[in-house]
């Protein structure tokens, strides 16, 4: 696949996933209906939907039913990008990492005010499930669906994500090690990252050997994922990433950027993923969908934003 067809692929096939998830977002309506336009702001406000893609690519690739992704994939789909959406928004409030832009638009709470930043996060997160449980699962897809979510609460969670977040602000001001870096990178960015590939995993009835597999080969995607964000924090603009630059040294993080310099990073950046992509490579065949995927992952080295 050229860079051409790639790049006009990716966009189609983002705008696309756009569209279902904004079908599957709440009506602004109701005494609440503040909370509502909030969590809508914040899902809508842009985002490269790489999570949604990720779990969708991986179902493809190992063989998910394309006529069964309507009932079965596409309320996942929508249910990580919520979680993700909602952990931005957390993550931007002044009790973390203080930042006011996001996607290009004001973050959530600079938007509507730190309360309603608080209370859209915890919305979009039940809604998410909300959404996830709503799966419309026919047979043996029952089990699926129920394996599915225990990986997505999890990874979601305080063992995952949450946890992540949790080293991550207790280490604010404090220098750590290779290893812990990499334990906060793994948890805050890479669960989610491994929750989307596992979910397309188990939907498509992929073995429990395989779902495994894409967990490592996500993990490594995850870290590289988080470096690339480090790197970009210090060489991009704002206008460019649509949200703070410099966001890490004003908080005094250690990065991965920080310990061992800008150039390390990308080197590291480039081996975490060609790492990956051997991986990927025992599972995913040469057809269409596993050349998306490969260039999907090898386009997350090179990316701007
Ligand atoms: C940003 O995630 C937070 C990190 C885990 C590095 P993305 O870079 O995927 O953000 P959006 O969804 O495109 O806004
Ligand atoms: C946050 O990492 C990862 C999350 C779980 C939200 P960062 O704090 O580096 O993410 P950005 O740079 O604000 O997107
Ligand atoms: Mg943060
Ligand atoms: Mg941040
Ligand atoms: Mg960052």
């Amino acid at each position: 696949m050229n860079d051409l067809t790639f790049q006009e692929v990716l966009k189609e096939k983002t705008t696309q996933i756009t569209d279902r998830i904004r079908m599957l977002l709440p009506k602004e309506e109701g005494r609440q209906r503040i909370l509502f336009e909030a969590m809508n702001y914040s899902v809508l406000a842009g985002g490269k939907r790489v999570r949604p893609m990720l779990m969708q690519e991986t179902y493809r690739c190992l063989g998910g039913a394309r006529e069964r992704e309507e009932d079965i994939l596409v309320p996942f789909m929508g249910a990580i990008e919520m979680i993700h959406s909602y952990s931005l928004v957390h993550d931007d409030l002044p009790a973390m990492d203080n930042d006011m832009y996001r996607r290009g638009k004001l973050t959530t709470h600079a938007a509507y005010g730190h309360a309603m930043g608080i209370l859209a996060g915890d919305g979009l997160l039940n809604f998410a499930f909300e959404t996830a449980l709503a799966a419309n699962g026919q047979g043996n897809e029952g089990k699926l669906l129920q394996k599915a979510l225990r990986v997505l609460a999890g990874k979601s969670g305080a063992r995952g994500m949450v946890g992540g977040q949790t080293v991550d602000v207790i280490g604010t001001g404090k220098s750590f090690s290779e290893e812990e870096l990499l334990f906060i990178y793994k948890l805050k960015t890479g669960a989610l990252l491994e929750a989307s590939m596992m979910v397309g995993a188990i939907l498509a009835g992929a073995d429990d050997e395989t779902v495994r597999a894409m967990e490592e080969v996500a993990a490594d995607v995850g870290l590289a994922f988080q470096i690339q964000d480090d790197v970009l924090d210090v060489t991009s603009t704002v206008e460019e990433l649509g949200k703070a630059v410099f966001s890490d040294e004003k908080n005094k993080k250690t990065t991965y950027v920080s310990l061992f310099g800008i150039e390390a990073a990308k080197k590291m950046v480039e081996k975490l993923t060609d790492r990956a992509l051997v991986k990927l490579n025992m599972y995913v065949g040469n057809n269409e969908d596993g050349e998306f995927l490969r260039a999907l992952l090898m386009s997350l080295v090179k990316r701007t934003k």
